[in-house]
């Protein structure tokens, strides 16, 4: 990464992997005349690593960083993640040690870690991963980050489960991504058959690193294909956590999702629905007479998801649920009741 000092541009080891092999001594000899103290947020970087003496230390030098580039607001507690995280501990086990001295590879290993923070990478990129319906996925940019309201598909689908006529009910999860709905839909059932599917083999090797990480490998299957594409099954249940995001509003996307998360992920043509469009003209060929659908959708397209439903599967029953902040979050379509 390279950042700028008053003497100009200087490049700044942004990751643990650069660090490794410098001392914190040698960095600092390098890099000494490359700041000017005060000019830059990173030059609090520089402290961190050619001074630090305490965990607390470090951890004022790297709010400082974090926040000067991101705001305050979570600054601290990112800070304290990201350490607890180098020094493979609890967060509470950390606050406990805040007097306690920081190792020089500890110090430079956090350093990096925070210098890509404060350059607007996601957290959960850094650290590699991200809690989701209470299992622990590992994340890189190779997926979306799971988001908390995509919880609200997973708990929908686990009460239609119960209203499905036979005991084994088949669950497909298109979009995958990390495998986060359809991991979870596997850990909370007994009794169903998981597909998972994405047009994404990369998002695809993530979802199965996870299925293995949480020993459901041998409950879900793994689908590479554009959404319904070669899943011959009468499908029960279908969730789906497509991309939603209108092309024109990515421009003003935060700049952690605009630039780390995948495109692919994100975007849906002109009105955000181009992909959800597409899963509900092909939906009706793939579902059981009565079986659900539960996708998520952002919070101003309700209404036009409703249309289109109404439009393209008139047998069918549409509700828009809200999720905890009372916006509209999920699409249910049930078959056989429209
Ligand atoms: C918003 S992410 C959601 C990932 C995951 N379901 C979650 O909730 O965290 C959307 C996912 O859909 C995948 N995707 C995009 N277009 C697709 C398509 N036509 N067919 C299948 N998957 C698609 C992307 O690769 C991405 O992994």
């Amino acid at each position: 990464m390279n950042v700028w000092s008053q003497n100009g541009w200087v490049r700044i080891l942004t990751d643990a992997r650069d660090l490794s092999g410098f001392s914190r001594t040698s960095f600092a000899q390098n890099h000494e005349r490359s700041f000017s103290k005060n000019a830059n947020p990173l030059y609090n970087l520089h402290v961190l690593i050619t001074s630090p003496e305490t965990i607390q230390e470090v951890l004022v030098s790297a709010v400082r960083a974090i926040g000067a580039r991101n705001g305050y607001a979570s600054a601290r507690l990112e800070a304290e993640i990201l350490l607890a995280h180098t020094l493979n501990i609890s967060r509470a086990l950390l606050l406990a040690r805040l007097g306690d001295a920081i190792a020089d590879k500890d110090a430079a290993q956090f350093a990096g870690m925070v210098a890509r923070r404060a350059q607007g990478e996601p957290l959960a990129y850094i650290v590699g991963h991200q809690e989701f319906y209470g299992l622990d996925f590992y994340v890189d940019r190779r997926v979306l980050i799971p988001r908390h309201e995509t919880e609200h598909v997973v708990e929908s689908a686990l009460l239609a489960i119960k209203k499905i006529p036979h005991p084994e009910p088949i669950i497909v999860d298109v979009g995958t991504g990390s495998g986060a709905i359809a991991l979870a839909l596997a850990r909370n059932t007994s009794r169903t058959k998981i597909i998972a599917t994405d047009i994404s083999p990369d998002a695809l090797a993530v979802a199965q690193l996870n299925a293995a990480r949480l020993h459901l490998a041998e409950r879900v299957e793994f689908c590479n294909a554009d959404l319904l594409d070669g899943i011959a099954t009468p499908i029960d249940i279908l969730t789906a956590n497509l991309p939603y995001i209108p092309l024109e509003r990515v421009e003003r996307l935060p700049r952690e999702i605009r630039h780390y998360e995948p495109r692919l992920a994100l975007v849906a043509g002109l009105d955000g629905l181009s992909v959800i469009r597409r899963l509900l003209k092909q939906a009706e060929a793939h579902m059981a007479r009565a079986g659900f659908i539960f996708m998520e959708i952002s919070e101003e397209q309700g209404a036009a998801a409703r249309d289109l439903v109404n439009v393209l599967l008139p047998r069918a029953r549409v509700e828009i649920h809200r999720d905890l902040e009372g916006l509209d979050r999920v699409v249910e379509i049930e078959f056989g009741r429209g």
